[in-house]
């Protein structure tokens, strides 16, 4: 199976010509999912005792299987929080693949894991925290979130008396889904400020008042958002920062989707306060355009999240030994073994350099004004609230949900786009509406009038 036989030499240009092909395409084709019984009649079996042979497998995936999925680089995907890695970063990941790398331990993954450290220094200098801070790269925002709930929590045991109990953490209703399962995970109870809109020191400190003796015994984290998922919405990071500070409370920011906006200086004032994080989540495979998949957490003082996080075990005591001196990533998330998942993203900010990525961040932020601008000319159409980040939410007047629902159907049927409703409280009404988010800086006017044009 390993030997290096002709075949594979065959078969490795195969795979080669399709990936330089796929690097290569702006508008690579919108597949749509098929069902799984439909699937299984084309492919029929494909693990069997003999193998069926790298080059029908491989024809499968291209005749069938990759049509069946929707890329997310697609400029028509303005759907969930969608993706556009750069050419540079998917070729990079190619390599970062075949180097196969250990990525726990400096003592085996040195070199992988200094590139890595290049790139979050990069992101911690966004951050304006101070120069100790630092992190290191997960499987995604909701590993990132995990992460720093686990430091938190055990910073809170370790140093809070009466702290043996069910912790309690503070968040707002526009909070990702991942702040509330992950919160099960560890088992903690979150209370929640109703708004989907700023959360802000005000809504915090009144919260905390209103909490009884046990609640605030218990609480010991407040996790605010930068950039939500729905709306783009920044929480009023100072306020609620300055409030944490003073009440001793863990102070995260989750800044999965919004933290690539960091680096855009049209916004950059909005986060204002983020530099009072105790931990920030940011994700590079959102909007730093970075392949699947690469999240961020980073520590204001990582020794905190070492404690947390460091695993034990004999085999691994060589590893942690003093004179393997070095960075160890598995020490600062809840990963042992893992990709060096922030190497794309370190190659690709070498090859463009940062101002490349400061100009693609802000074209978002200027696609998400247009397509209001645009959205204002037709007499169907309205804003929900002004665009944020690279975030809008717009209606179809005299839609209902079901209407949406066919819209998104349509769209994606037909190979044209994945565009999808959300929902959203407007004046105390949970509204079904229409949303984009763009990410993608090859999207352009003509695509989001196309889209428009599908609610006529
Ligand atoms: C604000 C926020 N936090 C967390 C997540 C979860 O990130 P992931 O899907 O990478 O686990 C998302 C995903 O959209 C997000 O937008």
């Amino acid at each position: 199976m390993h030997k290096v036989d002709i075949d594979l030499v065959e078969m490795t240009l195969d795979v080669m010509k399709y990936a330089i092909n796929r690097i290569t395409k702006t508008t690579p084709e919108l597949g749509k999912p098929k069902k799984e019984e439909e699937l299984k009649r084309l492919v029929g079996e494909t693990i069997t005792p003999d193998g069926i042979g790298g080059e029908k497998a491989f024809q499968l995936f291209k005749d069938v299987l990759i049509k069946a999925t929707v890329p997310i680089d697609h400029p028509r995907h303005l759907a969930f929080v969608p993706a556009s890695p750069t050419r540079a970063s998917v070729m990079f990941d190619l390599v970062t693949s075949a180097s196969n790398i250990h990525g726990a331990y400096w003592m085996e993954g040195a070199g992988g894991i200094f590139c890595e450290n290049e790139a979050m220094k990069w992101l911690v200098s966004l951050t304006g925290l101070p120069e100790k801070a630092f992190g290191v790269f997960t499987s995604g925002g909701t590993a990132a979130n995990l992460s720093a709930m686990v430091t938190a929590r055990e910073y809170w045991r370790k140093n809070k008396e009466g702290s043996s109990g069910k912790g309690l953490v503070i968040t707002s209703s526009g909070a990702h889904s991942s702040i509330k399962a992950m919160a099960k995970v560890i088992d903690v109870d979150v209370v929640l400020i109703e708004t989907e809109d700023r959360m802000t020191g005000n809504h915090l400190q009144q919260k905390i008042d209103f909490l009884n003796q046990d609640q605030r015994k218990r609480l010991f984290a407040v996790i605010a958002t930068g950039g939500t998922t729905n709306a783009g919405i920044i929480d009023d990071l100072d306020g609620i920062g300055e409030i944490c500070q003073k009440q001793k409370l863990w102070f995260h920011v989750d800044a999965a989707y919004g933290g690539g906006a960091l680096a855009a200086d049209s916004v950059r004032h909005l986060f204002k306060g983020i530099e009072q994080a105790d931990s920030i989540t940011i994700d590079p495979h959102k909007w730093l355009f970075s392949p699947y998949d690469c999240g961020a957490v980073i520590y204001r003082n990582p020794q905190l999240a070492k404690e947390a996080h460091s695993q034990e075990g004999s085999y691994l005591d060589i590893f942690n030994d003093e004179d393997a001196e070095g960075f160890n990533p598995s020490d600062y998330q809840i990963q042992l073994t893992r990709r060096v998942r922030g190497l794309p993203l370190w190659f690709s900010l070498a090859m463009y350099g940062t101002d490349k990525y400061k100009w693609a961040i802000e074209r978002g932020i200027e696609l998400a004004n247009l397509a209001a601008d645009i959205i204002g000319e037709y007499p169907n159409l309205e804003l929900v609230r002004p665009p944020s980040l690279s975030c809008i939410l717009y209606r179809r007047k005299g839609w209902g949900p079901e209407d949406y629902k066919k819209w998104t159907y349509k769209n994606l049927s037909e190979g044209f786009a994945l565009v999808t409703p959300t929902k959203y409280t407007v004046n105390g009404i949970y509204e079904t509406v229409a949303r984009f988010c763009f990410i993608n800086p090859d999207t352009t006017l003509e695509d989001i009038t196309a889209i428009l044009d599908t609610m006529k």
